[in-house]
């Protein structure tokens, strides 16, 4: 049988792309090899976000090509947006690359395996969705579902549109259908992924448009589905009747992931991001309104070209006001053909650093002050394995997305209930309550 490895780098769009990836080989007979040392296939799923991605990413790639200089009948592919950002060019950076594809082009992945092509081949055109493709999750219990591919905003320093093209919806009827499926394979808890979910459904054509809040319905009625979550909506059109369906429908988690990238409005106008940090904090009033217990992240860009300390320090008011349950928190990386990166004032990296430090410092202790709420209370959660730093204990998330660790009994892929005892930024911890009630 011949064997793959496959190495996934970035986003959880490409965690979903993989798990097609992976279905797509299965069903040509291909076996997954522990290590990449025993793979006649060695795979990229690459990323092209930040530098450090592409960096990452580059390391990895020496050993491929040690292995195939080892034996060179082996085939090495890469796919995803460090791929798409480079076309044609990945063969003349790296000539022992046999087969590059981006992420509209996982299909052609197949064809060209079953084929007996021996010239290096390259496919990147936006075509098809991954979701299409057969999958093989890695936990049986949770799902992804990519309800849209593809991005229309022009964020000023960001690759992804350049990566993966326009945005096209995926019907609401066949994602209801997919939904079905995973519930009776087992699935209690489904991730909707779309660089921009709330935007759903605005190319659908007439007759099929649907809107997200619609679609956060129609999945909420599938019978089996316990949790819904989805990632990310975009600030500037965040709307009501999405925030209500947190507050109304029994599936889906409290737990909004609302990007704030910067907390200056000059600097948010730089950035593209067609929102202020007025409406930003609307959006906020009106999340604590509807929903009072839900938790909100975000992501934060420090460093963007020409941020003054004055302007850091609006982001610094933000998260303060704000108290995120937790923030991904970048060091602004200028990107290969993106605005940003052309931008005077680009700020020397101890500044980036440092700015950096006094984030963290700011989103970490607002974190832990937010999760003091769930001491004494008893969450539900459902149980993803052993606990990372004692595998006595076990791990889960609970449905405002908080790791809790605890002692208990209940197996991998159920729902415990956890009393809470104690909460840092990061983790819950606390023990399993046999018969009682979720507060
Ligand atoms: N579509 C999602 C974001 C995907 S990228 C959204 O708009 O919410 C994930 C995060 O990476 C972004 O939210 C941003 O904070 C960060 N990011 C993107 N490009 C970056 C860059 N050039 N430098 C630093 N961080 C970046
Ligand atoms: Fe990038 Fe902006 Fe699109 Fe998000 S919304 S993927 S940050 S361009
Ligand atoms: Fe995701 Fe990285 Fe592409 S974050 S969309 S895999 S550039």
């Amino acid at each position: 049988m011949r064997r793959y490895h496959l190495t996934t780098f970035g986003c959880q769009m490409n965690e979903h792309d993989s798990e097609r990836m992976k279905g797509m080989l299965d069903s040509l007979g291909y076996g997954e090899a522990a290590e990449r040392s025993e793979a006649d296939l060695i795979l990229f799923n690459t990323c092209s976000i930040r530098e450090s991605a592409d960096t990452r990413f580059v390391a990895h790639l020496g050993e491929a090509k040690r292995l195939k200089s080892e034996d060179p009948s082996r085939v090495i592919g890469v796919g995803g947006c460090w791929s798409q950002s480079l076309k044609e060019k990945v063969f003349e950076q790296f000539p022992f690359v046999d087969v590059a594809f981006g992420p509209g082009q996982v299909h052609r992945l197949a064809e060209f395996l079953t084929s007996d092509s021996l010239t290096a081949q390259g496919y990147f055109e936006f075509e098809g969705f991954t979701g299409h493709l057969p999958m093989r999750r890695a936990r049986d219990f949770q799902g992804w579902m990519q309800i849209s591919v593809g991005c229309n905003c022009v964020c000023s320093y960001c690759i992804v549109p350049s990566t993966r093209g326009r945005e096209v919806s995926r019907p609401a009827a066949e994602l209801v259908a997919e939904a079905e499926r995973l519930a009776a394979d087992g699935v209690r808890e489904v991730t909707l992924l779309g660089q921009n979910v709330n935007s759903y459904g605005r190319d659908l054509p007439k007759g099929e448009k649907t809107t997200f809040a619609e679609l956060l319905a129609l999945v909420d009625a599938v019978d089996g589905i316990d949790r819904i979550r989805y990632t990310s909506p975009h600030p500037k059109d965040i709307r009501e009747d999405v925030v209500r369906a947190h507050a109304e429908l029994p599936g889906v988690c409290p737990h909004i992931h609302l990007p704030l990238q910067s907390g200056s409005s000059r600097v948010l106008k730089a950035m593209r991001r067609t929102y202020n940090r007025e409406r930003y904090m609307d959006r906020v009033a009106l999340i604590r309104e509807l929903v009072p217990d839900c938790s909100i992240t975000t992501d934060i860009i420090v460093g963007f070209p020409g941020e003054t300390e004055a302007e850091f320090a609006e982001t610094l008011e933000v998260c303060e006001e704000v108290g995120y349950d937790s923030a991904f928190t970048f060091v602004f990386s200028p990107r290969r053909g993106t605005e940003a990166a052309e931008l005077d004032g680009q700020l020397p990296h101890p500044v980036k650093r440092e700015r950096m430090e006094r984030l963290v410092a700011v989103v970490q202790r607002r974190a832990r002050e937010r999760a003091q709420r769930f001491v004494g209370r008893t969450v539900e959660v459902l149980v993803e394995g052993p606990s990372r730093t004692d595998p006595s204990r076990l791990r889960g998330r609970d449905r405002h997305n908080k790791t809790v660790n605890f002692e208990g009994l209940t197996a991998v892929g159920e729902l415990a209930h956890v009393e809470v005892t104690s909460a840092t930024s990061t983790t819950l911890a606390g023990e399993e309550r046999l018969l009682s009630r979720i507060g």
